[in-house]
């Protein structure tokens, strides 16, 4: 099997609104294990969210310009066609907490019921990532709060410049 097949690809799915450190935690795990790490950035445009699907992948990038490389790509529609089309035999779920449980497993049977080649793989994060959610950093960015521990430093950077745009942005 070389390394550019579909079983050694794994998904990590996610709005990523913006990515967080739990996330980049997931990744890097991840990455221990699939030599080929393709973030998928969910497109959704009934979604408000406060970065555009370009800016959300160009954050990523920047985060992984130096090893371990990954792949970004946005994606839209059913996460089981998508894999399918890519080829990659796993998702990576992230599972902060008991109560992620209860979703993740919905829609881990329901991707295995709309394409029984895919498995989905959870991974805990470090536990001091396990409050993180991308609507809590932006919450706690807009309230003056800081987000240095929480989130990498381009993604600071890039809720200053969305708040010096627009303050009103952030209540998303
Ligand atoms: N660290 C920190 N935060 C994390 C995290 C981690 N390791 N893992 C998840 N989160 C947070 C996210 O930041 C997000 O926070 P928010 O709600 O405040 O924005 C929240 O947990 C949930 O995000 P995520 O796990 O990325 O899920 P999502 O809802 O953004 O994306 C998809 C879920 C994209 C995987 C799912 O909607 C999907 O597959 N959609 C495609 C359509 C489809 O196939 N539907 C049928 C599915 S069965």
């Amino acid at each position: 099997m070389g390394a550019t097949d579909g079983e050694e690809l794994a998904v990590y799915p996610g709005s990523f609104d913006p990515i967080t450190n739990g996330h980049v935690d997931i990744i890097r795990r991840g990455a221990k294990l699939f030599p080929r790490i393709l973030v998928a950035v969910l497109e959704n445009p009934k979604k408000a969210t406060l970065f555009s699907v370009e800016e959300r992948m160009e954050i990523i990038r920047e985060i992984f310009k130096d090893p371990p490389r990954i792949e970004v790509e946005a994606f839209h529609g059913l996460l089981a066609d998508f894999t399918k089309l890519r080829g990659a035999r796993a998702v990576i779920r992230g599972l902060r907490a008991v109560s992620d449980f209860e979703y993740e497993m919905q829609m881990a049977l329901m991707n295995q019921q709309l394409n029984p080649e895919l498995e989905t793989l959870f991974m805990m994060p470090s536990a001091r990532y396990t409050f993180l959610s991308s609507s809590l950093v932006k919450e706690v960015f807009a309230l003056g709060g800081s987000v240095r521990e929480l989130v990498p430093s381009i993604v600071e950077q890039k809720l200053r410049e969305k708040f010096a745009a627009d303050p009103e942005s952030l209540s998303i």
